[in-house]
Formats: C-alpha cells, structure tokens, sequence
C-alpha cells in the first residue's frame, strides 16, 4: 500500500457523516472569479463510518483519516434515504426524497417533480468547468440516462469501461471457475481489461485535473467510486491486511427482539450473489453462517482500503499540481449506517455555495415543486468559522436544527422480496425517521403512491432508541412511549 499522504500544514477543513462521511476543505474564501476556489466532490457508494477517522482500530484507511485530520469532520451526518438513486439526486439537488419524488430508480426529478438544478449545474452556471466521472448520479432513468446532462456537466460523463464487469462472472471460486459472487478478490492482471473500475475512474480524474491546471475557469470535479459496494470485487493483495483470524462478528450480529417486521430490511440483493446461494440461507431472517459473516466483513474492510489507495492517488495528484490550495474537498458516501453536530446531506448543496463564494440559494418555500433554485438543507458554513477568531466560534442554532431526517419505502409489512427495493407503485407505507443528539425515532406510516400522501394517523409500526444508552440500536423502547405524538411535533 501507498504511504499516507504527506501534510503541509493547510488550514484543511473537512466534515465526516455517520453512515455517511463528508470531509470538506479550503484554504479561504475566493475574492474574485479568477480565485475563485475549485471543488472535488467525491462520492463513495455504501462507505459506512469503518474508518479509521472515525475511530475503527481495525480498518486501515491513512488516506482518508489524512484527508480528515485537515478537515472538518461531521460525525453525525446522514443521508435522506439509504438508497443509491434517492439518495444521490436528494443530495444533489438538494431536495429532499419527498420533493424530489424519487424514493426507486424509475424516475427523472425534471420531468417526474420538478426542474430542480443541481449542485454541478449551479457551479456550471456560475463559470465553473463540470465533470462527472464515475458513478455520481446513479445511472439509468433517474438521471435521463445521461447523468443528467447537459444540465449538471460542462461535457459528457466519464464512465469507466470495465463497469460493465462488476456483476458478471469474473470471480474465481474455489472449484477453480468463474462466478458472480458477493465476495470476490480478483489478481487485476487476470480481469477482463486488466483493470478495476475505481482505478480507471482515478486515472481519468487525474488526467481531468492535469488539463485544469492550466484552465481560467475554476473547475467542479465530482468522481464516484463503487467499493465497497457488493459485489466485492477488489485486488486480492488488501485481503491480506485482513487475517480472517482477526476479524471480529458485527457486536450485535441477532436481529433485535422488539424490531418490528416492516423495519426490517431482508437483504434480497446479497441473497442473488452465487456464493450466497449456495449456503441456502432461509428468507427473510437468515441467519448467515459465522464463518461466512466473518468473511464478508473482510471483503467489506478490505474494498475500503482499496478505496481508500484511490483517494490517496487522486488527493496525490491535487497536491502534486499545486491544485490542492485552491480547491475545496468534500467527501461523502451515499449512505451507509449509524449517527456532536448533527447534519443532513442535503446541506451539501448550499454547503459548497457558500465556501466557494457562490450566493447561496434562498431556502425552499414549502412546497417548492415550481422552483428550479432553492434549498431545504443548511449553510454549515459556521462549522467552518471556528478558524476566524473574529467571529463567534459556535452560533449555537435553534433546536430544530439539530435534527436530520430520512425516510424509507416499504411494499409491505412484512419483509419480502422487494422489501431493499419497491418501486414507486409498490410502495405502502414510508418509514420517516428523526435521528436527534439523543434518540432516533421512527414511525412507518401508510403511504399512497399515486398522491404522493404519506397517512400520520395510520401507523404500522415505530422504534424509539435513546442512542446514549443503546448506541447500536437493539433496544426498541416505542411502545413504552407516547407512540407518534412526539413524531408529529417534529416534523419539518
Ligand atoms: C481579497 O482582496 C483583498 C483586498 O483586495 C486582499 O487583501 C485579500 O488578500 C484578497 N484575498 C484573497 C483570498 O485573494
Ligand atoms: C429546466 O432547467 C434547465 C436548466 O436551467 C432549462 O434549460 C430548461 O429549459 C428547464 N426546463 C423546463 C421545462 O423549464
Ligand atoms: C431526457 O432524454 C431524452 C432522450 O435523450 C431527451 O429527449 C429529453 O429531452 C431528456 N429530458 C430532459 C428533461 O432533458
Ligand atoms: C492480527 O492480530 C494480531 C493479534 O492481535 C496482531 O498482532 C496482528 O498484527 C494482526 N494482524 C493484522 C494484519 O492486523
Ligand atoms: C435449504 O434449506 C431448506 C430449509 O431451510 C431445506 O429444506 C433444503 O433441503 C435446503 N436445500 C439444500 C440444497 O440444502
Ligand atoms: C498554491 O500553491 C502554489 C505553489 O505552492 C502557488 O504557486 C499558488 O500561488 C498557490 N495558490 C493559492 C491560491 O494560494
């Protein structure tokens, strides 16, 4: 592996979300367009907190925890719906799920809610030079199948050619044939291309930053990784810093007693890999065989420190350039698992405004279907302001501030097939939640797909967890409270 990279001492600054991670870094507030700040966003899909910057002794990732140690970490930020497609356009339109209408993969938000701009657009509209490389939006109709472009990219996006790969059978079992396996540590040498999507993807974005070094426009480069989504599918040299003898169950590997069904998420998707087939493990509830548990995690930690060499090779590259004083860095997942401050991702948006010296979009009247600018997240730009002595070093906010939401569909009350992933018609009752410094609180409510109307007085089911005393989550306390009444009063 690579050694860290070096520091030099820049007044980095960053933001890490649970389940989510987001570093964001800059030098200063640009005075005028010609320094204007640059922006690298990059998005990693499925990357919960098993990072070193967030305190996991066992995954190595000293790119990440370098790029975090100069930044402002956020360890408490989630995404609006863990769900690639929902979740990315939700961010980067900065809409929430319920206004972007997007809770599937089956819809354009222009055509479907509205003409919402995105993040990149916006950055194009102000003079920025944008480009999408890898997957940023999700592929497919929920961007137009062109990742929205021409809206959000100055040019085509860059997609990797060995993409195509990544389901397919290219994973050596042990009976010596090819499989598509959920776990799949591959010799790079021996995959159809010789390469791996992420390093293309790395590659590209270098060569993108080499011709922006000499660009006059300041440029927006969004590049999207795919590990440690499954399939596994990594080098099998990361495998080794992972001796299966020293990897440890998930703590709390039984599902909880008191999680009602609708709650739970059946993993239908990890159920199709090959690998898993064959261990004929009962639906919905499992369980997987230890063994098996044990290797999953290994193939999860070691796609993390995978991708953790891309970032380092790409935050390489910044700093070779002489780029990396100039550019703002934010570093997100899509979504992932877990919970000081409490943010949303769809305060990345008016977020990246801000410390780039854009005007930040007015916030989103409700509802705001007819408006193309507007935003539903927050300007963390105070979070930043802690380096300026001038200025109060925390504006404390108002409660309701220190509240994220998110939602999940569900086609049913209990766990079937479709249960990961209904499609838009399918969807009975919608799971809002409210994950405050002290408790996360949920309740799964009717919801009718064709008026977009979620029901509050028809509730299906709730979980209450007070996160201090049950960190993981396995306590639900819902029906020892009030039930939906204090749901009702925090609601946005
Ligand atoms: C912004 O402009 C002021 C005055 O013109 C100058 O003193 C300051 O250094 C400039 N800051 C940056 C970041 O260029
Ligand atoms: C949607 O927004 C884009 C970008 O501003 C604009 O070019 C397009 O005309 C708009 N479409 C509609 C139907 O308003
Ligand atoms: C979506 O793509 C189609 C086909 O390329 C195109 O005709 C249509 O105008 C696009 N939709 C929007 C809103 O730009
Ligand atoms: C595995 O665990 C042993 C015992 O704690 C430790 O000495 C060794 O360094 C670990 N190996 C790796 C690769 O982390
Ligand atoms: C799979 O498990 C079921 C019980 O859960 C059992 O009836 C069946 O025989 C098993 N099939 C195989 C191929 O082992
Ligand atoms: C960034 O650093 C390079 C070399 O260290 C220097 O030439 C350039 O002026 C710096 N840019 C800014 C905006 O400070």
């Amino acid at each position: 592996m690579p050694p860290p990279r070096t520091g030099r001492g820049l007044p980095w600054l960053g933001l890490v979300l649970s389940s989510v991670c987001v570093a964001l870094g800059s030098e200063t507030q640009a005075n005028s367009t010609t320094d204007a700040l640059n922006v690298l966003l990059i998005i990693v899909d499925d990357l919960r907190p098993s990072l070193g910057c967030y305190g996991d002794k066992l995954v190595r990732s000293p790119n990440i925890d370098q790029l975090a140690s100069h930044s402002l970490l956020f360890q408490n930020a989630f995404a609006q719906q863990a769900v690639c497609a929902p979740s990315r356009v939700s961010f980067l339109t900065g809409r929430r799920p319920d206004t972007t209408r997007l809770y599937d993969f089956n819809s354009y938000w222009r055509v479907h809610a509205g003409n919402f701009s995105t993040i990149p657009q916006y950055f194009k509209e102000n003079g920025y030079v944008t480009m999408s490389v890898g997957k940023v939006f999700h592929p497919g109709i929920s961007s137009n199948h062109t990742d929205d472009s021409p809206y959000s990219w100055s040019f085509p996006p860059y997609h990797p050619s060995s993409e195509k790969y990544e389901n397919t059978k290219t994973c050596r079992g042990p009976d010596g044939e090819l499989h598509a396996n959920l776990l799949c540590p591959v010799d790079v040498l021996d995959v159809p291309e010789g390469t791996l999507p992420d390093k293309q993807s790395t590659e590209q974005a270098i060569q993108l930053l080499e011709k922006m070094k000499t660009s006059a426009s300041p440029f927006f480069l969004a590049v999207g990784y795919h590990k440690p989504h499954i399939p596994f599918r990594y080098p099998k040299e990361f495998q080794k810093l992972y001796p299966l003898e020293n990897i440890t169950l998930a703590p709390d590997p039984e599902v909880p007693d008191g999680l009602p069904p609708v709650a739970y998420n059946p993993w239908m998707d990890i159920r199709q890999r090959e690998d898993v087939q064959a261990l004929n493990i009962s639906v919905p509830y499992g369980p997987i065989p230890v063994d098996f548990q044990r290797k999953i995690r290994q193939s999860y930690f070691a796609s993390v420190s995978y991708l953790d060499t891309q970032v380092g090779r790409l935050l390489s590259a910044l700093d070779d350039l002489q780029l990396a004083n100039s550019t703002i860095i934010a570093f997100t997942s899509d979504h992932g698992r877990q919970s000081m401050d409490l943010v949303e991702l769809v305060s990345l948006f008016p977020t990246l405004a801000g410390l780039a010296g854009l005007q930040v979009p007015p916030r989103c009247p409700v509802p705001s279907f007819h408006v193309e600018l507007c935003r539903e997240g927050k300007n963390l730009l105070k979070h930043f302001r802690f380096r300026d002595l001038e200025e109060d070093p925390y504006l404390p906010g108002n409660p309701r501030e220190l509240i994220a939401y998110s939602q999940y569909p569900r086609p049913s009350d209990i766990p079937q097939w479709n249960s990961d992933k209904p499609s838009l018609k399918d969807i009975k009752i919608m799971g809002y939640s409210i994950r405050t410094i002290d408790y996360r609180y949920t309740v799964w409510i009717g919801f009718n797909p064709d008026e977009f109307l979620a029901n509050f007085s028809d509730i299906h089911a709730g979980e209450l967890y007070f996160v201090d005393s049950d960190p993981l989550q396995d306590h639900n306390m819902y029906n020892d409270s009030q039930g939906g009444d204090l749901f009702q009063l925090l609601m946005p």
